[in-house]
């Protein structure tokens, strides 16, 4: 026998028109979907003119009065932020309410204060559209991939980043112009500095790192840089060397010796890098997003699709919406969660420090273009154990070189050293760039 799912709607913007759009046209989906009864409507202003028809008794300003309604038994909160959406998460769980939200800035800070409440009122609080847009991946790692040893997640999770990337490379346009026209396109968050400082890619692999290497991590130590310093100069001469500019995002198991650790470490950073034209990352355009998994003993796999926009995010959302409504099928009882489907973490994880994070680097150093220039730059890294993979010198004009030089994988401490020591060097005019390089 059929049960009917009453759903509160918080927030009618670009998710949430998404998930109307799909709840009032059910035909030709799952029939799930015609169990949910979209019952009461929290928005601002319920005079604004929306991209959906709603039945303006639908709407409240009241946000709490949604919550509140007995009618409803899953909220979904699309409204984003930290406050109010934490304290009204917290209230749906606490009246036994289970809540779907796309909203990574709260569940990357507060989301073990959440899993804990839901898990002690028996209450689910599904995630899927927080991290990826419409690529599943969230269940994925809670479930598909539940039997594998996870190694390193590499990601680009910010779509609008991936768009103003995309078309500064291949148009020319400036990362402003390309900006404003991710905003209209519903890509950019409200405040679009957390998508071009990034912020919103910190949140979500922070999400990424806790599912897959199972506890919760410290979201303000992850290492973040945006796109905004980008420089093209830097784009066209990784162009040249066979690379494209992504912002990546990076989680990885740091092995330490063979004892066994309490916490486990990790390295998680955002930062735009260098990604070899031939990696499969490197064809992942516009606002597409790719999450590429290293796992034992799956090997690798990557999960590709549109990463922002009211329709893939309303698909996430929406797939969350049925797993609730397939579960309230089956079971009335909420109290017995499905404990691969309720967010759970089963060990503490740590993030090495900065300066312990091995990676490969682009450095661009503005010298004079002297004989012995090289060799003394050579040196020094040497010196500071750091190996070069490649040193090349570009344009020259005025006694002066761009030299561009990428070394192997080599702790940023190390290479911290060697760039003091290079910039101390007369023949140095400055380190005019250093990014990161899959
Ligand atoms: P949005 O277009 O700005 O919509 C936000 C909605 O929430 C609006 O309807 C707004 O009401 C309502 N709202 C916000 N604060 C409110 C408050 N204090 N009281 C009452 N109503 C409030 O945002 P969005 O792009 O749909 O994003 C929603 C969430 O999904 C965010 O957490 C975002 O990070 C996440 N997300 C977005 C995307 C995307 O592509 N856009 C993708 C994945 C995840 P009014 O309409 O009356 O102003
Ligand atoms: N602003 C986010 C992005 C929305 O551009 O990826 C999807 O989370």
């Amino acid at each position: 026998m059929s049960k009917r799912i009453g759903v509160g709607l918080l927030g009618l913007g670009t998710v949430g028109t998404g998930v109307v759009e799909i709840l009032q046209n059910p035909e030709g989906r799952h029939p799930l979907v015609k169990e949910l009864d979209l019952i009461r409507i929290g928005v601002r202003d319920p005079e604004r003119k929306r991209g959906v028809e709603v039945k303006k008794s639908l709407l409240t300003k009241n946000l709490e009065e949604v919550i509140d309604d007995p009618k409803v038994q899953v909220i979904i909160e699309v409204i984003g932020g930290i406050e109010p959406a934490r304290k009204l998460i917290m209230k749906a769980i606490s009246l036994g309410k289970s809540v779907v939200t796309a909203n990574k800035a709260v569940i990357a800070r507060h989301g073990e204060e959440i899993a804990l409440a839901a898990a002690n009122a028996g209450v689910y609080v599904l995630i899927e559209a927080a991290v990826g847009g419409g690529i599943p991946i969230i269940e994925p790692l809670k479930q598909s991939l539940g039997g594998n040893k996870i190694q390193k997640i590499t990601g680009i999770i910010n779509g609008t980043t991936n768009y103003i990337l995309t078309r500064m490379t291949k148009e020319g346009m400036s990362c402003e112009e390309v900006l404003k026209i991710a905003q209209n396109l519903g890509y950019a968050e409200a405040d679009p500095t957390a998508d071009v400082d990034g912020l919103d890619a910190a949140d979500k692999i922070s999400i990424l790192s806790g599912l897959a290497f199972g506890g919760p991590i410290n979201r303000s130590e992850v290492l973040t840089k945006g796109i905004k310093q980008l420089n093209s100069q830097d784009v066209a001469y990784a162009n040249q060397l066979g690379y494209c500019v992504k912002l990546l995002a990076i989680a990885e198991r740091i092995l330490k010796g063979s004892q066994k650790e309490q916490s486990l470490p990790l390295a998680v950073s955002v930062q735009p890098t260098l990604v070899p034209n031939h990696h499969p990352l490197a064809g992942v355009h516009g606002v597409n997003n790719a999450i590429f998994i290293e796992g034992n003993p799956v090997g690798r796999v990557m999960f590709y699709g549109p990463g922002a926009g009211a329709g893939p995010t309303a698909s996430a959302v929406v797939a969350d919406l049925l797993n609730i409504a397939g579960i309230s099928q089956l079971n009335s009882n909420h109290k017995n969660l499905d404990p691969l489907l309720a967010a759970s973490s089963w060990r503490t994880c740590h993030l090495v420090k900065t300066s312990e994070i091995i990676q490969r680097n682009y450095i661009r150093l503005k010298a004079e273009d002297n004989p012995g220039v090289i060799g003394k730059i050579g040196s020094h890294f040497g010196e500071c154990d750091v190996s070069i993979q490649s040193i090349v010198q570009f344009d020259t004009s005025n006694k002066e070189a761009e030299i561009v030089v990428i070394t192997h994988q080599v702790s940023n401490g190390k290479v911290q050293e060697a760039l003091m020591r290079i910039t101390a060097l007369k023949e140095i005019k400055g380190i005019e760039s250093h990014l990161a390089c899959l």
